[in-house]
């Protein structure tokens, strides 16, 4: 496949930085584009999937939204690593928490994720395949977001393939017994495609609900903890 490619009109690589951080929702990634980079440009709008890069504290990133679930978002994930020569993608989104001490607006870096998704069937035949983010930018990301003052979490997170998800309720409980941080529904298959094109993948989360207890939130307070986490996001972002 050449570029552009079906799902990212870019006509040129140079259109998109070497760093990408992905939100599920486009107009989130507008959001960053619009309060955190200077010097935007727009590189894609097919399928409504809004793509920016801009430059912060004068270091290039690119920022654009991947879609809800696995197979949207691998398709993101593939085609910039793979046509477009991207190095690192860096997933910021929302999270679900399945453990008492991970709060509402806490930040949950992703030490590695699990899935009942079947994107690895017959890969590796009775093997587990276990993905995880790229190692110094995890480190690099748990001391920045401490170094912030953000509440960190770092540790597994479960990538799902249902939102409205009818799980049994045994395998919920061993997934919080197993020490699971939280639910998301994307990063498994960020680590998967970074493996697949020896490239990096880091995940950071602000939780957003809980699945274990009812929490209010503001619009005010979640707001500020999207943005912490974007902030985090683009300290930790390579040129
Ligand atoms: N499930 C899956 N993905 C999510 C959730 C959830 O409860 N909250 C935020 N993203």
């Amino acid at each position: 496949m050449t570029i552009p490619t079906p799902h990212i009109s870019a006509t040129s690589k140079d259109e998109i930085a070497k760093t990408v951080l992905m939100p599920g929702d486009p107009l989130r990634a507008k959001f960053i584009a619009d309060n955190f980079l200077e010097d935007v440009t727009q590189f894609n709008k097919t399928r409504g999937m809004l793509g920016y890069t801009g430059y912060y504290k004068g270091k290039r990133v690119s920022v654009m939204g991947s879609g809800m679930g696995i197979p949207s978002a691998m398709i993101y994930y593939n085609e910039l690593f793979d046509f477009y020569d991207v190095d690192l993608i860096i997933r910021v989104g929302t999270a679900g928490s399945m453990q008492e001490d991970v709060k509402l607006h806490d930040i949950v870096i992703a030490s590695s994720a699990c899935s009942e998704s079947s994107i690895n069937d017959n890969l590796f035949g009775n093997i587990n395949f276990s993905v995880t983010p790229d190692f110094d930018l995890l480190v690099k990301a748990v001391d920045k977001s401490k170094e912030l003052g953000y509440t960190t979490h770092c540790g597994q997170v479960h990538s799902s393939d249902q939102f409205y998800s009818e799980t049994d309720p045994r395998v919920f409980d061993n997934l919080k017994k197993y020490g699971i941080l939280c639910v998301e529904m994307e990063s498994y298959g960020l680590f998967m495609a970074a493996r697949k094109h020896n490239k990096k993948g880091l995940g950071i989360f602000t939780i957003s609900d809980s699945l274990i207890e009812n929490v209010a939130d503001s619009a005010e307070n979640r707001q500020k903890s999207y943005t912490n986490m974007m902030e985090l996001a683009l300290e930790v972002a390579e040129a």
